[in-house]
């Protein structure tokens, strides 16, 4: 997709028809963490290697075939991506066709307004400079399609194609987030909703010849969300589609919104950064992590990944969920 800074108004926008008609809220199946061991003992003593990357996010499982894994196994997979963000595996034998399997596994399959086969979306490589991604699109940090009533959950993104070096992802935890604030902007945050808006989206996709399904969208979701299964109170914000805060004064919100951009970028102790090979997988809880897939400097034919995502809860905001200190305090991990 462009490069470009801003994205406007133009023939090809005002003669758009969007062949999709809006989604709707929907309740998703129960989350599959739920039905998992705490300990999570099937999945991780099948494991050569557990490595956990940082102390805040991201774990590497060795030793594990996605496309081996029983039911429990899954479940179990599911609670460690609720709880460490974000998991990676090396060198799986996956078929685009059980990737889909997989992905149902956890719930219904999620579509990006830009998604052109039902089952997937083709992840491809990204040219340009870092620094020119302002609000407007997945050179700068998101979560994925955040903007939609339902946003995704578990998400996987399986790369098929990689360059020798270059193309890293960088995962940044929204629960860490959220705990490194102070209490007193914890406080104020709490109750307060942002403004998604996939506005600028759908106009970088219309200009730029992408194919798209859907009208542009703004959805209203908790500033703190809380996790339905770990009960943990993580920031929902990002910078690609976050653009108010509802219950804020204009300077107000901007002033915020850019204290929050300075926060999350701020955040290399709450990050992973995942060198991509063939066959390595991503599997991220996008509830409650950011990502960003650095681009440049590489040749981007040759970057190719499938991403398949199921459908999240509408987040909520639950006063009674903990602060990732104080669920650290009964849970090792
Ligand atoms: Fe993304």
């Amino acid at each position: 997709m462009t490069t470009t800074v801003l994205s406007g108004l133009s023939e090809k926008v005002f003669s758009f028809k969007a062949v999709d008609p809006p989604l709707t809220e929907i309740t998703p199946p129960q989350d599959r963490a739920f039905s998992a061991d705490p300990e999570k003992k099937s999945l991780l003593s099948a494991a050569r290697q557990v490595k956990h990357l940082t102390p805040y996010i991201g774990t590497e499982i060795v030793g594990v075939q996605l496309s081996q894994l029983t039911p429990q196994q899954k479940d179990d997979l599911a609670l460690l991506v609720a709880e460490r963000g974000v998991v990676f595996f090396r060198a799986q034998d996956l078929t685009l066709e059980q990737q889909h399997d997989f992905t149902e596994h956890y719930g219904i399959q999620d579509r990006d307004p830009n998604q052109v086969d039902p089952r997937h979306v083709t992840i491809l490589g990204r040219g340009g400079d870092i620094r020119q991604y302002g609000r407007t699109g997945s050179g700068e940090y998101h979560s994925d399609h955040s903007f939609e009533i339902n946003p995704p959950a578990y998400t996987l993104l399986r790369v098929v194609r990689t360059p020798e070096f270059g193309g890293d992802t960088i995962f940044t935890s929204q629960t860490a987030l959220y705990d490194k604030l102070s209490p007193t902007f914890q406080k104020t945050f709490e109750g307060l909703h942002a403004v998604h808006s996939s506005d600028q989206y759908f106009l970088n996709a219309v200009n730029n010849d992408v194919k798209t399904f859907r009208y542009p969208v703004r959805n209203e979701h908790p500033l703190i969300r809380t996790h339905p299964v770990t009960n943990l109170k993580s920031l929902f914000y990002n910078p690609s589609f976050v653009i108010h805060i509802s219950e804020l004064k204009n300077q107000e919100a901007i002033h915020t919104l850019n204290f929050l951009r300075e926060h999350l970028h701020s955040a290399d102790d709450l990050s992973v950064r995942w060198k991509w090979e063939p066959g390595s997988v991503a599997f991220w809880d996008n509830r409650v992590v950011v990502h960003r897939a650095v681009p440049g400097g590489y040749n981007v034919e040759e970057r190719e990944g499938k991403r398949t995502a199921i459908y999240g809860e509408k987040p909520f905001y639950d006063p009674k969920g903990q602060s990732l200190s104080e669920w650290k305090e009964t849970h090792s991990l």
